[in-house]
């Protein structure tokens, strides 16, 4: 209790240096109150003791540098180490804490769209996996998906649930030759991935349509699921979707959560975050869009494959594809 009280507060903290630019301010050589104060436009006083709280928690030197690992770690949005949105993810969480607990007591849901945090953090965090690993280490583990989006012209990809949408830009930006349709029940991620889409140059070849991927229309090569399929309120409805979507030779590649197949206590530590999230966010969330199955985020890989043989794929299997967040799915 008391070691997460203090991660939680410190994470608090690393927010306030966030959204006031103060970590950049000291990046660029404010490394003393009245310096930080004047580059960042805030109070001298509050600056100190920002400063000594961050050196305290060992996220500032004791001179009050960033060393360059802190620079990658909450500076480097486009970089492979970048985790400032963890910051969000606990402030949303927070924000959202008495909503939930008046839905425990209804039953109600909470609707993705109240999250409004929680999108942002888990964007900014998928991100840097989408950028560096998709298409060097994760489509790879399927050479013969990975071969045919290189080399067909005109190849076609759905990415369902696709949030604010990174990962349909980054498909488009890692194979020049195919076109990408993102679908989420979310209109505001559906806003914001057109504009990050176009801001990446890339609108002419990647759409975005808001509505229930169990719903989706199309003909496509391959079908992505990156951290969603547990989201969704009728899993079985999508994946049986999905695969009267698929060309003959198509596959749907999913990606979900890395957790072990049965209910363990006490979990490893990722299991933990995620079970935190499902309390707070996923079950709520998914129990807003009047599930057929409401699942949270523990989607274990028992579950997942009994799912996708429900949807009639003769052939779901897992891939051997290493990362410390997810587990790798792909469907025949
Ligand atoms: C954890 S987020 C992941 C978003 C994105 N794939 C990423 O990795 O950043 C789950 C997404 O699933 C979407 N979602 C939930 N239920 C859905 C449904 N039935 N149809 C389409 N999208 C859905 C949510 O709106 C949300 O954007």
């Amino acid at each position: 209790m008391f070691s997460a009280l203090t991660g939680a507060l410190e994470l608090c903290t690393v927010e306030v240096g966030r959204q006031l630019g103060l970590y950049a301010a000291v990046r660029d050589g404010a490394d003393n109150p009245a310096d930080l104060a004047k580059a960042a436009g805030i109070d001298e006083r509050y600056a100190r003791e920002w400063l000594e709280q961050q050196a305290a928690a060992g996220f500032l030197t004791g001179a009050f540098t960033l060393s360059p690992g802190m620079v990658e770690v909450l500076l480097d949005e486009g970089g492979p180490a970048y985790a400032g949105p963890i910051s969000e993810f606990a402030l949303g969480a927070a924000l959202l804490t008495p909503r939930v607990i008046e839905a425990f007591r209804t039953g109600a849901g909470v609707p993705y769209s109240a999250y409004e945090h929680l999108r942002h953090g888990i964007a900014g965090f998928n991100r840097p996996m989408f950028d560096h690993l998709l298409a060097t280490e994760w489509l790879p583990a399927v050479p013969e998906i990975d071969q045919r989006l290189r080399a067909a012209p005109g190849a076609r990809i759905l990415d369902l649930g696709c949030g604010m949408g990174y990962s349909s830009v980054a498909l488009a930006l890692a194979y020049p030759l195919v076109t990408v349709r993102g679908v989420d029940l979310d209109e505001h991620s559906v806003g914001e991935a057109r504009r990050i889409a176009a801001e990446a140059g890339v609108a002419d070849r990647v759409s975005f349509t808001a509505g229930d991927a169990a719903a989706a229309g199309g003909d496509y090569d391959l079908i992505t699921v990156f951290e969603a399929l547990h989201d969704m309120g009728d899993p079985v409805g999508v994946l049986r979707n999905a695969r009267s979507l698929l060309s003959p030779e198509g596959s749907v590649f999913i990606a979900d959560e890395r957790v072990s197949d049965e209910f363990t206590a006490p979990a490893g530590e990722v299991e933990r975050m995620q079970y935190a999230f499902s309390v707070l966010h996923c079950l709520p969330a998914t129990r807003a869009e009047n599930p057929v199955v409401a699942n949270g985020t523990i989607l274990r890989a028992p579950t997942l494959l009994g799912w996708a043989r429900d949807a009639g794929y003769a052939r779901p299997e897992v891939l051997d594809v290493e990362n410390d967040f997810w587990r790798f799915y792909r469907l025949r």
